[in-house]
């Protein structure tokens, strides 16, 4: 089929309706890359979206934060949250927001997806306080968004997807291979194309970009894509959500290339075994 330029012709299609991310979203996403961003700033944006400000008042209210007063700012809110956690997933919220998920559901299995990627970003986040690299919470939300090229398949080629899907589910093999094949893409790319054509910076792109192919990353962020990758393949093992795929590439390259023991990977498979019920919990209250 040969779809090289997926996201360019997307655009170009005016038949089709490319997501478009909200300013509110666009501008938190400014706010994440500048050192000296304020609560003040964020809490600004995060009140011209209320269904955000709303889950985050909600998110700061619940027994997961264990306040007893009950909290009505969003500035005083975010103190409790903490303000990288808030504003992560005030990206991740409204990047899944941006896409008419209804129609996805079909094909995967939102819940599912987003308990995925919940643990796709705790276990980076751990491997990268692991291996003592900074921008932890960049790599969370990358870690946040990894696999939202698969909700652009499918929700813009749903019949071509839903082969890929079956054919990986057929014959045990990895997803992003099949897409390959069909697209000439993968979810990794085509979500690195949406996300540049949003604006983003590349540090929330790249890693995401080559989360399956992290020999071709730029070098300077090869390991953040490697720790994606391997973050990745945990939560395939662990079971945490599911990305609708059964079958899994092998990350053994990652591993020695990152310096990872087997230890280190069991230790944060126990991590993600424990915090399971917490993100579960999480998800809940930002339904
Ligand atoms: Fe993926
Ligand atoms: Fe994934």
């Amino acid at each position: 089929m040969g779809k090289k330029t997926i996201i360019q012709d997307l655009i170009r299609d005016k038949r089709t309706q490319l997501p478009t991310l909200s300013v509110v979203t666009s501008n938190i996403i400014k706010l994440a890359d500048d050192d000296n961003a304020s609560v003040h700033a964020l809490a600004e944006f995060i009140l011209q979206d209320q269904a955000i400000a709303n889950k985050v008042l909600k998110l700061a209210n619940s027994a997961y934060y264990g306040v007893v007063k009950t909290i009505a700012s969003i500035p005083h809110a975010i103190t409790i949250i903490g303000f990288n956690d808030v504003t992560s997933l005030a990206i991740g919220m409204g990047v899944f927001s941006a896409f008419d998920l209804k129609k996805v559901n079909t094909l995967l299995k939102m819940e599912e997806l987003w308990l995925h990627s919940l643990g796709c970003a705790t276990a980076a986040k751990e491997l990268a306080t692991l291996l003592k690299i900074d921008d932890r919470e960049q790599i969370f939300l990358n870690g946040l968004l990894h696999d939202m090229g698969k909700i652009i398949f499918a929700l813009h080629f749903p019949d071509d997807f839903a082969i890929a899907l079956e054919e990986s589910k057929k014959n045990d093999c990895p997803l992003h291979y099949k897409e390959m094949e069909i697209f000439s893409e993968n979810h990794a790319t085509i979500a690195g194309q949406l996300m540049k054509h949003w604006n983003f910076p590349e540090s929330l792109i790249l890693p995401v970009q080559f989360h399956h192919s992290s020999a071709k990353c730029p070098q300077d962020f090869t390991i953040k894509a490697m720790i994606i990758e391997v973050a990745d393949f945990l939560c395939h093992k662990t079971a945490i959500g599911s990305s609708g795929n059964p079958g899994v590439a092998d990350v053994k390259i990652a591993v020695k290339n990152l310096g990872l023991l087997k230890d280190d990977l069991k230790r944060i498979i126990d991590f993600l075994e424990r915090q399971r019920p917490k993100m579960e919990e999480y998800l809940q209250l930002l339904a």
